[in-house]
This record gives structure tokens, sequence and C-alpha cells, in this order.
């Protein structure tokens, strides 16, 4: 290089610190003794930068490869080799080889053991009582970053690192998924239900079965939205449940397993026009438009706050833009409101939806516990347009049991919650772990962990009416635990009542041989259902 012969030299530092490997790729140039002509001639072409700065990253990435495998403070830690060398080795497991997480996680604990390391800074823990270490009312420990914001709503509450950040708009919005708020909204829930059985009605009329996947999607989309933002998507209006926005849901959901691994995708998939992603991929339109309607909502109400006054009843911007509950801060700008309305939506319809359909497709697969149910329900609601409260429905012993099974099983949010431990490090499972380790353990290895339950993948409701079910009780943690655990819980819980009581008392509900469900489905931090959804045909009851 001749270039580098004029006084001009290359220089590549390395160093170990407290933070870990550090190195220094640095280009000095001593030039000063020289003519201009000779400054420009002694500069080095593009090619010439270029593959020095190739060198110096790859220099770099070889040394980091190297403090990763032996001298990072997890080395001790079992698990791939690659796993160990850089968070690349997931992201070829996940995107190359197509294999979900979900699989990948329990693959790798068989062969490695309780405590594995599935990145060179990250840990998962198969043992369950990791969970309650883990998630717990004490523990206010960040939430991952490179992980969280994949999202991309890094204004949102559920996206903020620390606690702290979160715990003001957290608490604002809570006031809305209060119990006696949500019992206030009950007839908003209702019509929705309404609107699914008339939809279930007229497929039955028309000798059609019904994908009870989106029909259950749309239920919970429209109801979510209406509660929200007081005003419904209408998912229930679309021909044989095809809702625009749900069905873009599915189709968006492997961008977030993209996203986690690069900011620069992430940019890319945020940046991209939308009136050219409309054309590139029409399926997406749905999502693209809803998020334009909810831009445009915002933007009227900050111009007009009293547009708030004319909802039906409250939403999410009335509270977050109350100024007393705000205690002087300033108010959130279009920004925050957008990004809280698309985590709170996405958090509150896909979770129900998939939860239902679970519970549907296992009571289908369990005559007795159906027939059981069905009775069980009928004793509340003899007359059939008489409805029952919801407050009669959760009294029901035998349909608690349904859904607390049901949430066990489908573990609506399988995706291990990522968090950072402390700098004064923890104690999980038994193991000493350094401060600034990433530490998760997805729900799924508590919901099929046999030391817990008895034949764990079996549909058992029966488990949680026998008399030692209290012990059981702290182990439903789908709605995960601790300061970040789910907001919408008691909501998420009336709907599951309230859906699976009006289906089975009002319609006879059974699979459509013609379409055999296949519930295989791939980590997304959501599951994405890729096999044939789950076909009934609901005929209605007359009484
Ligand atoms: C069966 C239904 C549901 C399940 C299993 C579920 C589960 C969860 C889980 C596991 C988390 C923790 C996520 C994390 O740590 O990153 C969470 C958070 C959250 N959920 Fe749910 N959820 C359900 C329904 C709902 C509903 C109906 C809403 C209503 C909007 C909702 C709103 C939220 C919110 C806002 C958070 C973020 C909390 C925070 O970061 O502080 N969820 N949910």
């Amino acid at each position: 290089m001749p270039w580098l012969k004029r006084g001009t030299y290359f220089q590549c530092r390395c160093e170990l610190t407290e933070h870990g490997f550090v190195s220094h790729v640095v280009l000095f140039s001593a030039l000063s003794h020289t003519t201009n002509m000779d400054v420009y001639s002694s500069l080095p072409s593009f090619q010439h930068a270029a593959l020095i700065t190739i060198l110096g990253l790859l220099f770099y990435g070889l040394l980091r490869v190297i403090h990763n495998v032996f001298f990072h403070p997890l080395a001790r830690f079992p698990g791939p080799r690659g796993a160990a060398c850089t968070r690349w080795w997931l992201a070829y497991m996940e995107l190359g080889r197509g294999i979900s997480l979900a699989d990948l996680r329990v693959e790798l604990h068989q062969k490695y053991g309780d405590i594995i390391r599935i990145a060179p800074n990250e840990l998962h823990f198969a043992r369950p009582s990791a969970f309650n270490e883990i998630y717990n009312a004490q523990n206010k420990w960040d939430k991952d970053h490179e992980f969280y914001r994949a999202f991309d709503a890094n204004e949102s509450f559920f996206a903020q690192r620390d606690h702290l950040n979160a715990k003001h708009r957290r608490a604002l919005i809570s006031n809305l998924f209060s119990r006696s708020a949500i019992s206030e909204l009950q007839r908003l829930i209702q019509d929705q239900l309404e609107r699914l059985c008339d939809a279930l009605e007229e497929r039955h009329i028309a000798g059609k079965s019904s994908d009870l996947y989106l029909a259950f999607q749309c239920f919970s989309a429209d109801t979510i939205a209406t509660f929200l933002f007081s005003n419904s998507f209408d998912q229930l209006s679309f021909p044989d449940f095809h809702g625009d926005i749900i069905e873009a849901v599915d189709i968006a959901m492997p961008a977030v397993t993209v996203a986690k691994f690069s900011a620069v995708i992430l940019w890319i998939i945020r940046n991209f026009p939308h009136w050219l992603l409309k054309i590139v991929s029409p399926r997406l339109k749905g999502v693209i438009i809803f998020k334009e309607v909810l831009v445009a909502q915002i933007k009227a109400i900050l111009k007009d706050p009293k547009l708030l006054d004319d909802a039906p009843h409250r939403t999410i911007y009335s509270e977050l833009l109350n100024p007393e509950a705000n205690k002087g801060r300033p108010p959130p700008t279009v920004l925050q409101l957008k990004h809280e309305a698309l985590v709170l939506f996405a958090a509150g319809s896909h979770t129900v939806g998939t939860t239902l359909m679970i519970g549907v497709y296992y009571l289908l697969r369990n005559p007795e516990a159906k027939q059981k149910l069905v009775e069980e329900v009928h004793s509340v609601w003899p007359i059939l347009d008489q409805a029952p409260r919801y407050e009669d429905l959760e009294k029901l012993p035998l349909l608690t049991a349904v859904i607390k099974e049901t949430l066990r099983l489908a573990v609506p949010t399988p995706a291990g919650l990522p968090r950072v431990v402390p700098p004064s490090g923890a104690m999980i499972s038994g193991a000493r772990i350094p401060g600034g380790t990433v530490v998760s353990q997805s729900a799924l290895f508590v919901s099929f962990s046999e030391e817990i339950f008895d034949r764990p993948h079996d549909f058992l409701p029966e488990r949680w009416l026998s008399p030692g079910s209290n012990s059981l009780e702290n182990w439903l943690v789908v709605f995960s635990k601790g300061p970040r655990s789910c907001l919408g819980i008691n909501l998420a819980y009336r709907e599951l009542y309230l859906c699976l009581a009006h289906l089975f008392r009002r319609f006879d509900v059974r699979d459509d041989p013609a379409r055999p469900a296949d519930l295989t489905w791939s980590e997304h931090f959501l599951p994405l259902f890729e096999g044939q959804h789950l076909h009934a045909y609901c005929k209605p009851r007359d009484e």
C-alpha cells in the first residue's frame, strides 16, 4: 500500500475494559511536512479506504468473538459455540433455517441443560422456578432494549427500557383497565359478541363452516379498537372473517423477528413509503390504513380536545391527555400517542383471539367436557334471550377451569420476555448471574412442565377443580408477573368468559371434518399459525 509509506499509518488498538472488549481502529495521518500535491497523492483511494475499513471491522469482529467465547462473564455457561460467538447465530437459526425459537429453546435445553447461553450476553432458563425469580413484583429490572425496539414503538410505555419511565403512562391508562372501568363497558363487549354471533349464524344458514381463528381475531380486534379508540375497524363485517387488519397483522408478524436482529432493517421497515408498500405487498394495506386512520384521529383530537367529549365512553386518549392526571407533565406527543395506540391494539387483540380458538379446539376434542360446560352455562342462562351478567358467569367452576386450562395450553405470548439483571447481579435457578446479563424464560417452560402439571400436554380442566389445585394458581403465568405484567388482564378474562359462554349456549358447535385443524405455529413474539385454521359448524340453538 504505497500511500501508507508517506507518513500515514494505521493503528489497531484493543483493550479489555469493565464494559467488555473495546477495540479502536485509528488512522493517523502525519502529513504536515508534505506539500499540497503530496497531500492529495498520499490520500487513500476510495478502494483502499474501504479495504482498510473492512479489514478493521473484521479484525474487531474476530477479537470480539474471541472475547465472547473465552473471556466474557457468561463464558462458563453451556450452549452452542455459535451462540456464544455472536447474536447472528440466533438470526441464522430463526431467519436462515426458519426454526421457530420456541422449538429451538426446547432442543437446546435438552442438549445443554437447565441454563443455556442463547446469545453472547443472554441466558434462557428451563426450570420453572426461574420464572418467579425473574418476573416478580420486587424485580424492577429493565426490559432488553435490543429486543423491544423491534416493535417500532419506542415511545410506548410497553417498550420503555426502564420501569420508572413506563410507570407514569402505565398508571394513566391503568384506570381504563380496572375491573370497575371494564364492567361499565360490558355493553361494548356484548355488542361485538352480537355481531360475532350474527356472522356465525349467517354462515350456518349459508351451509358453511366458519374459520374460528379468523372469527375470534375479528371479534377481539373490534372489541379492543372500540374500547380504546371508540372506533371499530369493523373486522367482523368482512366476508368469511377475512378482516384486512387482522390478516395484515399475521403477514407482518415475521417482521418483528427480522427487526430484532438489526436496527438497520428496522429503519428500512419504518421508513418504507406507505404508497410503495401498498403496491409491493397489497395484503399489508389493512395495517397501513389502520395506522393512517389512527394518526388522523390523534391529530384531530390534539387539535380539538373537545372531540373527546363526543366519544360515547372514555378512551385511551381521554386518559393520556387528562391534564389533572398528567400533573404538570407535558402532554404526550402525536408519536407517543400513536405508539401507545398501536401497542395496546396489538396486545389486546391477537392474544384474546388465539386463546378463544385454542379453547374451542380442545373442547371440540373433549365431548364430555364440552357437554358438561354447556349444561353448566345453561344452569345460569335458562332462557336464551336473557343472557346472564359476567359476574354470574365468573362464578361457574367448570367455565373458570376451562379458561385457566386454555390459557395454560394456549400461551398466547410464548416469547421469552428479556430482562436485564441489575449491576449487583442475581441468583437464578441456583446460579450466580452477573449484572448486565439479559435473562428470560418463555412461559411455555412453566405451562408444559411435568414437575408442575400432570400430563402437561393434555387438556384437563378438572386439574383446576381438584382439592390441591390452589397451588397451581401460582403457575398460571401467561399474563407474566411483576411491574411489567399484562395490563389488560381484566378485559381479557371478561372477553374469554363472555365469548365462550355465548358460543356454547347459543350454538351447537361441531368440527368441520373436511378441514382438519392443524395448529402448527412459529414464534414471532406472538404465535403465527401456519397450518389449516380451526373450522367449525355453528348451528344456532332454538332454546
Ligand atoms: C389472553 C390474553 C392476554 C395475554 C395472555 C396477555 C399476556 C401479556 C404478557 C405476557 C405481557 C408481558 C409482555 C412483556 O413483558 O413484554 C403483557 C403485557 C401487556 N398486555 Fe397483555 N395479554 C393479554 C391480553 C391483553 C389485553 C386484552 C390487553 C388490552 C389492551 C393487554 C394489554 C397489555 C399491555 C398494555 C401490556 C404491557 C404492559 C407493560 O409493559 O407494562 N393484554 N400481556
